[in-house]
């Protein structure tokens, strides 16, 4: 892969990592669709017959699949919190980035999501203590942190972009960098 997005649900990987992909004229893959894809099912169903330990099972070998591909990949919010899917997004070269949102912006997001089997099962002071436990895990492998609060999803891809070429990790001239 050529960028990474994490961050917790609602903070805007899927959003911005198409528009990342556009800009940078490379695919663009969600994890959370290829897990729908090799499961045949949505993850809410996933979720409530095989339950949260088979569906981490599933997200971490999908993942080791996609990290061979070029493009912009985005994660799911606990992507990161597997110690396994940790270690290997702290050991690769590729830039993760990390997108940011408070709580009341992930509420007005995602809040009425039915297919999100964690924020449904939560209540509002479930939700801020579930981010603030993963905080540190996103912290620990993310090369660059932005706060998407009140922010455009143009303006956050451009950051990256920009993020990008001063750190030599794309160039214009070369649709594939490195
Ligand atoms: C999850 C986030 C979801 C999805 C699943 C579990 C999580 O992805 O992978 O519902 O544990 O935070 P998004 O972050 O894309 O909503």
């Amino acid at each position: 892969m050529d960028v990474i997005l994490i961050g917790f649900m609602g903070s805007g990987k899927t959003t911005i990592g198409k528009l990342l992909a556009e800009m940078l004229l490379v695919p663009h893959t969600d994890l959370d669709q290829k897990i729908v894809e090799s499961a045949g099912q949505t993850i809410k169903d996933f979720f409530s017959k095989y339950g949260e330990v088979k569906f981490r099972e599933l997200e971490h070998r999908i993942l080791l699949n996609q990290l061979k591909k070029n493009g912009v990949l985005s994660t799911g919010g606990g992507t990161p919190i597997n110690i396994q899917n940790l270690e290997i997004l702290q050991a690769t070269k590729t830039p993760v980035i990390l997108l940011e949102a408070s709580t009341n912006t992930i509420l007005e997001r995602v809040g009425k999501s039915e297919e999100r089997p964690l924020v449904n099962q939560m209540s509002t002071r479930q939700l801020t203590s579930l981010r603030a436990e993963r905080m540190p895990f996103y912290q620990e492998c993310a090369d660059l942190r932005i706060n998407t609060d009140n922010r455009s999803p143009v303006e956050i891809t451009e950051q990256i972009y920009r993020y990008l070429l001063d750190t030599n990790q794309y160039s214009i001239n070369s649709k594939v960098k490195f």
